[in-house]
């Protein structure tokens, strides 16, 4: 694996500026171990929401990589995470992707953890058997606006910064006090680098997305990272937002790896339904206005998100291997809203749903073309695809110090 690091760390030094990269950061399991140990296993990773363990001793499970990890509610109604790996002899504790429990009880030997993690119970094990010394391992754990992020390195890196930046553009939306209305998780067979480069250009939009044209502008000042400053829509839309209270101007990290704006969408369209109309009568939260846009916010690597005026869509990407990754979709509503009488699911999601599953399409296109030998590195748009440079820019800036043993 040192040779793999040594190679990959020339191609990075290597690489052409603005152009896609080689092909073995697309479908190399060597490589894409590399990420897993350098950016997954390191990174503050989005897990799910706090609506999903509303209450103490509800639970939701998610693996990353070789991990399996618990986030649940404990007692002291803190949300913790904790490694999902029996102290005993190894067995996952929590089987099911989600639940509500009193305890967690392994399976095998049924060894009894407290919702924190300590163990309270482990039967027949000897009179020196000190059951403090065997809680599940905790992972790092923060919660932001609504959502939770994990981290799984010893050391977590800083979070107060991204929570300083991003809260004020999440807190109006009140995403602590919804409900999930709709989940789905879908396979692309595609390299996770791949699904990022496609979420981060509207280049293809107007070919491939006809349902989410009808509201989300594909201009690339808006999808990109550069022009929202001198575009005249985008700054009257933050001005009429940032009058109502709502922050909107573009922000990004100095390492570019999250950003925060709030978007217009066309003409007088609030939502991402066919019609353009709110698909939730019943606003988020603290939201009186309309016509807000979406605020987008991302934080790479695991999820992208459109916080609207009647509903938030978070997606969360997580990678299965090399030429696989898992893409979860949640619509988020107000936690009163009645399903049925408030809203529609299948309007509430229909637009995400036809989106998802034709950028499905075009990523496993794209990881096709990419596995020939006769792919090599082609060039970004400049404007329509600044946003797929500054991805890339981040991965390889993020990387290439912890090949070298100094990042
Ligand atoms: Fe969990 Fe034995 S492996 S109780």
């Amino acid at each position: 694996m040192k040779n793999m690091r040594m190679d990959m760390l020339s191609r990075l030094e290597g690489r052409q500026p603005e152009m896609s990269l080689p092909r073995e950061f697309y479908v190399d399991p060597d490589y894409f171990q590399i990420d897993l140990d350098e950016i997954w296993y390191r990174e503050w990773l989005f897990a799910g929401h706090e609506c999903e363990v509303a209450k103490h001793g509800s639970y939701f499970t998610l693996d990353v990589g070789a991990y399996s990890v618990i986030v649940t509610r404990a007692r002291d109604g803190r949300i913790r995470a904790l490694h999902n790996s029996c102290r005993h002899r190894g067995s996952r504790v929590c089987t099911a992707a989600k639940g509500t429990a009193a305890r967690l009880v392994c399976p095998y030997h049924q060894w009894t953890y407290e919702l924190d993690g300590r163990l309270m119970f482990a039967r027949d094990m000897g009179p020196g058997f000190k059951t403090e010394q065997y809680g599940l391992k905790p992972v790092h754990c923060e919660t932001v606006g609504g959502y939770v992020f994990i981290c799984l390195a010893d050391e977590a890196p800083d979070f107060e910064t991204f929570r300083a930046a991003a809260l004020p553009y999440m807190a109006p939306h009140h995403l602590g006090r919804t409900k999930v209305a709709c989940e789905t998780t879908i396979i692309e067979k595609g390299n996770w680098k791949l699904v990022w480069e496609n979420n981060r250009e509207c280049y293809h939009c107007s070919a491939n997305h006809p349902e989410l044209c009808r509201t989300f502008p594909e201009r690339p000042t808006l999808t990109g990272i550069d022009g929202a400053d001198s575009d005249p829509e985008i700054q009257a839309h933050w001005q009429r937002c940032e009058a109502a209270g709502l922050p909107s101007r573009f922000e990004i990290s100095g390492d570019g790896q999250y950003r925060t704006m709030r978007v217009p969408l066309l003409r007088d369209t609030t939502s991402f339904t066919l019609t353009g109309k709110p698909a939730v009568r019943r606003p988020l939260g603290g939201i009186a206005t309309e016509r807000i846009g979406s605020m987008l916010l991302y934080h790479y690597p695991t999820t992208w998100n459109h916080l609207l005026g009647d509903h938030a869509t978070t997606f969360r990407v997580l990678p299965l291997g090399p030429k696989e990754t898992q893409v979860t979709t949640k619509w988020l509503v107000h936690e009163e809203a009645v399903e049925g009488g408030d809203y529609d699911v299948t309007e509430l999601t229909h637009v995400w749903n036809q989106t998802n599953d034709q950028d499905r399409r075009i990523v496993e296109e794209n990881q096709r073309g990419i596995n020939s030998p006769a792919y090599e590195p082609g060039p970004y748009a400049p404007d329509h695809e600044s946003g797929v440079v500054q991805f890339v820019d981040w991965y390889c800036n993020a990387l290439a110090p912890r090949l070298k043993g100094s990042g």
